[in-house]
């Protein structure tokens, strides 16, 4: 033990600040449950923090500078304890930290350890390493070394999260999308071998978890050996899941169309417990923007498959990810892009400005589209986007469905669901509790969320 640390009863307390998509949060916790091995209990308080951590996320534009911003208000809070008795330490996590490495140690004194998104099994003693010997930089790849060390959650942790839970079963991404920095930051594909998945999944369940949702950057990609040898997919790896007792709810995010096997489209079909939910983010409806996006698929790839997933569940709700103004976007590209939102008719999509990424070969090509031109662009596409969902939300009134409580509502007497295709549902308290799947009828529709009465008596 370093000599200036002084043994006290006082338990240390970590907060973690998450930037970016689901598979961070899925981090989060699982540096919280490493760390609470370690004598840390999670805050929520910056304040009352022993350990800050920043997961951050490395996807759009600004991310860095918005952390170097946050730290610099850190900063002052650590100045403050300096000569106290309860020293803050101050880490770096997630893509910005392996995309940055040193350089944020450089810029940025009140760091004390930036740790990239493979390295946190390593977590407990690279803090306190940190804690001994000074600034600590860990960005080493290492996907399977992470897997195979990082401890299952206690049922104690796994309840204090809920009834929902993540459980990522791939990493990383090969497809060098031309504007992705995914690749860089997160590092080759790699798949959690079958047995792992399974054991994870059933010891959320035993911890009364309903509904798992699978991540992966590239989660249809998965791939493993499955307890016979062969070589399995991730349609298979869902009849599997699903044989668990208790599982109610399955989901996986985020998949690519060139993996969208007709073995997963069958298990939409075969699976009650498979949400009717498919996330399959296609980026644009140009030909030619997808090929410069390096995508290797088109537009009317994307339309096919759109289709088989319908015939295979009617009732599945499609969602996606838009970039407008790629290099090169012409007016005609970006009138395919509607053209492909009008015929796909999402119940939710995500819309981006293109951003640069240092690094990926988009930020080289030269025919950059122009600022005000990408704003235009993004004001129609989410005009129309919003028009669908406001649609899909006004067909579910009147409808009869299953929705599971998650948590309280803004008042006292109410409480918030999720339908099958993730839309919040609130309904009144009394007809159930957090955990239990009720049958509710939706009586009301907003863009953002719906309202239901029980559908049959409830007391
Ligand atoms: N610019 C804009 N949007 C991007 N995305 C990824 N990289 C960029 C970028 N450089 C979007 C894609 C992806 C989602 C997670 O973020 O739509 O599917
Ligand atoms: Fe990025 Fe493309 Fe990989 Fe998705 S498939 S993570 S967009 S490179």
């Amino acid at each position: 033990m370093a000599p200036n640390q002084v043994d006290t009863p006082r338990t240390k307390k970590v907060f973690v600040k998450t930037w970016g998509c689901q598979m961070n949060v899925y981090d989060s916790t699982r540096m919280q449950d490493a760390l609470e091995g370690d004598g840390y209990t999670p805050t929520a308080d910056i304040e009352d923090a022993d350990l800050v951590l920043l997961n951050t996320c490395h996807i759009r534009e600004k991310a860095a500078e918005k952390v170097y911003s946050h730290l610099g208000r850190i900063r002052q809070l650590k100045d403050r304890r300096a000569d106290t008795e309860r020293p803050l330490t101050v880490g770096v996590t997630g893509c910005v930290a392996q995309a940055e490495g040193e350089e944020i140690i450089r810029r940025e004194k009140a760091v004390d350890l930036v740790v990239g998104p493979q390295t946190y099994h390593q977590l407990p003693n690279i803090v306190a390493k940190a804690l001994s010997d000074g600034p600590q930089v860990e960005t080493e790849y290492s996907v399977e070394d992470k897997f195979e060390h990082m401890p299952l959650a206690t049922k104690k942790q796994v309840r204090s999260r809920g009834v929902t839970a993540f459980l990522t079963v791939q990493e990383g991404c090969d497809k060098f999308c031309t504007f992705c920095v995914v690749p860089y930051t997160r590092g080759a594909e790699v798949s959690r071998p079958h047995a792992q998945i399974i054991e994870e999944a059933h010891s959320l369940v035993d911890a009364g978890v309903q509904e798992i949702t699978l991540l992966g950057q590239n989660v249809n990609a998965w791939h493993g050996g499955g307890p016979d040898g062969n070589d399995m997919r991730l349609g298979q790896l869902l009849y599997d899941l699903a044989e668990i007792n208790g599982l109610n709810r399955l989901r996986y995010v985020t998949s690519h169309p060139k993996d969208m096997d007709d073995g997963l489209i069958q298990a939409h079909r075969d699976l009650d417990c498979l949400m009717p939910y498919l996330h399959l983010p296609v980026q644009s409806g140009s030909d030619s923007i997808l090929k410069a996006m390096n995508r290797s698929h088109t537009a009317q790839d994307y339309v096919e498959i759109i289709d088989k997933v319908r015939m295979a569940r009617p009732d599945v709700a499609i969602s996606g990810d838009m970039i407008v103004g790629f290099p090169g976007e012409t007016d005609e590209d970006f009138e395919a892009t509607m053209e492909i939102v009008r015929r796909t008719n999402y119940a939710q999509c995500y819309s981006f400005k293109y951003s640069m990424r240092p690094g990926t070969p988009g930020a080289e090509m030269e025919n950059q589209v122009d600022e005000a031109v990408k704003d235009a662009r993004l004001a129609r596409l989410q005009a129309l986007l919003r028009q669908q969902q406001t649609a899909f939300n006004e067909a579910c009134v009147g409808k009869t469905i299953d929705v599971l409580l998650e948590k309280p509502g803004r008042d006292a007497n109410q409480l918030i669901g999720r339908s099958p295709w993730l839309q919040s549902v609130v309904i009144p308290s009394h007809c159930g509790h957090i955990g239990d799947i009720v049958s509710v009828e939706i009586t009301h529709s907003l863009t953002n969320s719906l309202s239901a009465q029980p559908a049959g008596a409830c007391n």
